[in-house]
Order: structure tokens, then sequence, then C-alpha cells
């Protein structure tokens, strides 16, 4: 029988990490963790409820507001993962705005912030069986995963992929927004002090610019057989 493994995705944003885990979740029949969607809905209650931005930004105020943050992802049948709730409310499609992006990875070096999420994951992915996504997922959240893999693009077509994603759910952004916003938030996500985006030593490096999904998909289903077959 197939024994069951812990699949950590790391990398950069925009880099389609998590078009490749719920692919790869889906084939597997394993449960979908997308951690940025649980940082994005923080800083959404962050925002709504502090009118949190990255010039107005009380950490202690934050703080005090945790225990009030309840997450949760609800699985669909028809989409095959789960959509994440904050409170009760399904937020998947307003935790994608730009306003949000704006503020995410400030909220995000908040190390309190972390230490909740990353006790959530480690239990979502406590029976195995998982794919997760995100940044510290094979360095902090599941040290010892049997598959890490770390995706990477250029700026540039990382940028144009999130621009074209942004324009299609019809949001009203420039180009030259979205291309600073990735270049920020990577700056942001690989020099804060806890848990920085670093490739864990044991992660395999898949830079997909010049890779067609069906290629991907294809290399990490590959490995994913082989890491299960080791397990
Ligand atoms: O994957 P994403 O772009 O939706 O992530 C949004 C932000 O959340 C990203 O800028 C950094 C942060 N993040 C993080 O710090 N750690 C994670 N495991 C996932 C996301």
């Amino acid at each position: 029988m197939n024994k069951k493994i812990t699949i950590a995705i790391d990398g950069f944003s925009s880099t389609g990490k998590s078009t490749i885990a719920k692919q790869l979740a889906k084939e597997l029949g394993y449960i979908y963790v997308d951690t940025g969607a649980m940082y994005r809905a923080v800083t959404l209650y962050v925002m709504r409820h502090l009118f949190v931005t990255e010039t107005n930004f009380d950490e202690e105020a934050i703080l005090r507001h945790l225990p009030f943050i309840n997450l949760r992802f609800v699985f669909d049948e028809k989409l095959g993962y789960g959509e994440i709730y904050l409170n009760k409310e399904n937020v998947e499609k307003e935790i994608r705005l730009m306003e949000v992006s704006n503020n995410v990875s400030k909220v995000a070096t908040v190390s309190k912030v972390r230490e909740m999420l990353v006790q959530q994951q480690q239990e979502m992915g406590k029976d195995k069986g998982v794919v997760m996504d995100g940044r510290d997922i094979g360095t902090v959240v599941f040290p010892d995963a049997d598959l890490k893999l770390f995706m990477t693009a250029s700026t540039q077509t990382r940028a144009e992929r999130r621009y074209k994603e942004l324009c299609e759910r019809g949001e009203n952004v420039a180009y030259e927004d979205v291309l600073k916003n990735v270049k920020e938030r990577d700056y942001m996500d690989s020099t804060r002090e806890d848990s920085p985006l670093i490739m864990a030593k044991d992660a395999i490096e898949i830079d997909n610019s010049d890779l067609t999904l069906e290629e991907q998909s294809q290399k990490i289903m590959e490995l994913a057989k082989e890491a299960i077959a080791a397990a």
C-alpha cells in the first residue's frame, strides 16, 4: 500500500505554487493547504478592524485581536480543494485583492502571527497526505517533509502572470504597480527576521520561467511518485 507523505512547496510569489500544489493534491487524493491564504486572511481581518496598512501598523493591537481570528478551510467538492473562511465568511476572493497583497508581507513579519499560523498548519498536516504551499513549509512548518520543492521564476515572468490574473478577475491595476508589489514582497519575505523565505538545503529547485504547465506537472508528479515509493 502507498504510504502517505508530506509535500512542501515553497517559493516566491506568483511562481505558480498554488496551481501545481492543487493539481498534485487532487491527483494524489491529498489535502491542499494554501498557507499564503491564511496570512492574507489575517491581513484582511486587521485591515477591516484596525485599518492596518504598512504605514499604520499597530503590532500590539494586532496581537490583542489574534484570539478573535478563526480560520478554516472548507472543502468544496466541485473545486476539489478547500476555500478559506475567516470567522465563518468565505474570503477566498477578497484576500486576493491588491490592497491585501500590499499589506500582507508586513503582517507576515509579526512573530506571534507566524506562531499561531504555523501551529494550525502543523495540526492540519499531522496525519500526512498533505500538499502545503508557502514560504517556510520546508524550513519551519515541516522540516522533515518527504518532498520539498522550491519554485522560482524570473521577476518579470511572475509579475506578468500576476497582472494577467488580476485583470482576468476584473481588477483595475497597472502593470507597473504589480511589478513593484512583486519586488517589494520578494524583498520583505526574504529579509524578515522570523522565518525568511530561503530554500531548504534538501529542497529541489524548479525554475518554471520556461516550462509549460504540463511539463512542470509531469516533472513534479514524477518527483512525488519517487518520494512516495521511497517513504
Ligand atoms: O503565497 P501568497 O502570495 O498568497 O502569500 C502572501 C504573503 O504571505 C506573502 O507575501 C508572504 C506571506 N507568507 C508567509 O510569510 N509564509 C507563508 N508560509 C505563506 C505566505
